[in-house]
């Protein structure tokens, strides 16, 4: 198992939403989708644009990217519309009391 690193507290990222971090040099794109967290490469597999500025298809649990609009899944990384084709990484979440942490490998 890899390294569990506290990202933030559970009301630090709001339902909906996305927020960057940068974590022993992993850039990751924490998303809340009700009381579910999700970590997720922030960085688009097309160019380098960062995906927690894009918008999250909460029903779908997706996220868009803002520069060309690929959406990728939360659950897998897969990228779901063109023209991004290659998966970017996710990252496994746990929730301890309030604190949002995520496994690095
Ligand atoms: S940079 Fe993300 S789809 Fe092009």
């Amino acid at each position: 198992m890899g390294a569990l690193v506290r990202l933030c507290g559970r009301g630090e990222v709001d339902p909906g939403t996305a927020r960057r971090f940068d974590v022993d040099g992993h850039r990751i794109a924490l998303v809340r989708i009700g009381d579910d967290f999700y970590a997720i490469g922030d960085e688009c597999s097309h160019e380098d644009y960062s995906l927690s500025e894009g918008d999250v298809w909460e029903d779908e649990h997706e996220i868009e990217c803002p520069k060309h609009g690929s959406t990728f899944s939360l659950l897998t990384g897969e990228p779901q519309t063109l023209p991004a084709t290659k998966p970017v990484p996710i990252y496994e979440v746990q929730v301890d009391g309030d604190d949002v942490q995520v496994v690095l490998p």
